[in-house]
């Protein structure tokens, strides 16, 4: 397994499991069965609204004596209600009591969009605030307060373009340590990418594998199944594994962490199997080459008439 390093010491298993979409009933069992194979980074998020039954596997994993808390990286995503200074630790507080946990090893801002504090879900414009009512730097402030507090050894953000980055950095705040952005060989984000790497900002791709289990309002009829690419196939068969592990390979050899989603035990291990593969120069110039700018999540679900975000202004750089 390969690792991204943190200025601490502190360090993450390049490839971790993801929980996006694992239904309370499933996610128990998939947590459990992915440590006991060797899982050791678990990406987790309020909004997944599955954080209680994660929870329930870790206390099971940690009473049993499977695993220490402090040989897993733990990883948690502020929702989009709870960016007022006032709700930020409150959110964090009851992401740790579902989780029973003391302590996060990451704690990311999900989105640079907020929503009322009533509004879990985004049903109409007056649902959200605007950057003007809840500013960016502001509930980042709080994420540093709850880094100093020991709630959480680390802090970044998720879903941040260059800009929404740079707003951080030129109020002279800390620099997140994370970015959690889509990435895949369709979606390489080139230049974000660059950027984060250059300002000492680690990247976890989402979706590495094209999240073909989003619910129907989010997915376009045509999207294109990567898994079917005839060059991740030809890589994939000369190599004798799956397409989906040339895919995360790809991001793991890339220098990102990964964190492909998984409720099946045969799935889980080839997922973790993925990251010790060692793709060629040329087969990462022949997945350089598959670039297509195509977004699984695209962001226009913020979009409401009337509102203060839109997708454009969320992926500019
Ligand atoms: P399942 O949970 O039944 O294994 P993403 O990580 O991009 O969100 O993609 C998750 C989707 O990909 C889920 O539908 C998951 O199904 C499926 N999946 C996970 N691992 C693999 C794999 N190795 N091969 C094919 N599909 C996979």
């Amino acid at each position: 397994m390969k690792f991204l390093h943190f200025a601490n010491g502190d360090q993450l298993p390049a490839l971790g499991l993801g929980t996006w979409k694992s239904k309370p009933g499933e996610v128990y069992d998939a947590i459990i069965e992915a440590v006991k194979i060797g899982y050791r980074h678990i990406d987790c998020a309020a909004i997944y609204f599955n954080e209680v039954e994660i929870g329930k596997a870790f206390n099971y994993l940690f009473t049993e004596g499977i695993v220490k808390r402090e040989e897993l990286w733990i990883t948690s995503k502020l929702w989009n209600n709870a960016h007022l200074k006032k709700d930020v630790e409150p959110a964090l507080e009851k992401t740790l009591a579902d989780l029973q946990l003391d302590y996060l090893d990451l704690y990311l801002m999900h989105w640079p969009i907020a929503h009322k504090p009533d509004a879990v879900a985004l049903k109409k414009a007056d649902d959200l605030l605007s950057l003007e009512e809840a500013p960016l730097t502001e509930t980042w402030e709080a994420m540093i307060h709850l880094k100093n507090e020991g709630l959480t050894r680390h802090i970044g953000v998720s879903n941040f373009g260059k800009s929404q980055i740079k707003e951080l950095m030129q109020a002279g705040l800390e620099t997140p340590a994370m970015n959690q952005i889509e990435l895949h060989p369709y979606l390489q984000q080139i230049n974000l990418v660059e950027f984060c790497q250059k300002n000492n900002i680690h990247l976890t791709a989402y979706s590495p594998l094209g999240s073909r289990d989003r619910s129907a309002g989010m997915k376009k009829a045509d999207e294109p199944n990567m898994m079917e690419n005839t060059d991740i196939m030809e890589i994939a068969t000369n190599r004798g594994v799956k397409p989906a592990q040339v895919l995360l390979a790809w991001s793991v050899n890339r220098g990102t962490a990964v964190i492909p989603k998984s409720v099946n035990p045969k799935r889980l291990k080839q997922n973790l199997k993925a990251a010790d593969i060692e793709l060629t120069a040329d087969e990462m110039e022949q997945i350089r080459n598959l670039d297509k700018y195509y977004r699984y999540v695209d962001g226009t679900f913020w979009e409401m008439e009337g509102g203060p975000y839109t997708a454009k202004w969320l992926w500019s750089e």
